[in-house]
């Protein structure tokens, strides 16, 4: 069984269609990437599957169940996390200030989250009492993912991972996703412009155009696809 399972779901803003009729699905401990040209609705996807868009159409389940009705607090409660795009951090609060934002969740556990959070990010540990606004791109993507984190995910979804940073960092930041699948047994789906570290990074992958999943496969798989060599990796 699927963790998640998105089947045929439509959504949009409004009058416009955005998604139409997509197949997604993430298995226990796998890291998925999507990826594809802006504006296919890749960040439409991970804020339906959060519950910040209702869907028109098809349906999501999670761990079987359909959890179309739920709002987004009883899905993060069921252990979906969303890194957004833009990072939306409260850039006047400290590092630490924004991880307990994250642990609403738990109260109780979130002393014990937050050293988890530092033990993968200990730049964040020597930061924990800067603004988020005075972290470096790297780091506050670090917050990002670590706020996510704090409501003890088990499907962490991360919306444009190396948008605007260094390479340096971003080989940190896709080490850190590949312990969590490892180490705590979260399950990752990724959205990356970034073809490569996408496919470097994740087991599978599907690529989105214009609303559309138009290839899917193991990422050894798309890697070898003139398709995919052509149109996404300029060989
Ligand atoms: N809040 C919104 N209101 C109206 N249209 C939107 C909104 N957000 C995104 N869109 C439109 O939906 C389409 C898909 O956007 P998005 O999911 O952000 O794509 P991607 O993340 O793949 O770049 C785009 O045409 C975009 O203009
Ligand atoms: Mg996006």
């Amino acid at each position: 069984m699927a963790l998640l399972e998105v089947n045929k779901l439509s959504t949009g803003y409004g009058e416009i269609q955005v998604l139409y009729s997509v197949n997604v699905s993430v298995r226990e401990k796998e890291i998925v990437a999507i990826f594809g040209s802006n504006g296919s609705g890749k960040s439409t996807l991970l804020k339906t599957i959060a519950g910040i868009l209702p869907l028109w159409e098809g349906y999501i389940k999670f761990e079987g169940e359909s959890i179309d009705n739920l709002p987004p607090q009883e899905r993060v409660k069921k252990g979906i996390a969303l890194a957004m795009e833009g990072r939306r951090l409260f850039l006047g609060m400290t590092v630490e200030e924004n991880l307990l934002m994250g642990a609403w969740v738990s109260k109780d556990l979130a002393r014990e989250r937050i050293e988890k959070v530092y033990s993968y990010f200990p730049a964040l540990k020597e930061k924990r009492k800067s603004l988020a606004g005075d972290l470096s791109g790297g780091q506050q993507q670090m917050l990002s993912i670590g706020r996510a984190l704090m409501s003890n995910p088990k499907l962490l979804m991360v919306d444009e991972l190396s948008l605007g940073l260094a390479p340096a960092v971003v080989e940190t930041l896709a080490e850190v996703l590949e312990e969590l699948r490892s180490k705590e047994g979260i399950s990752i789906l990724l959205v990356e412009q970034e073809v490569r570290l996408a496919l470097e990074v994740a087991d599978r992958a599907y690529v989105f155009d214009l609303g559309r999943v138009v290839d899917e496969g193991p990422s050894e798989e798309l890697l070898k696809r003139d398709s995919i060599r052509k149109a996404y990796l300029s060989i």
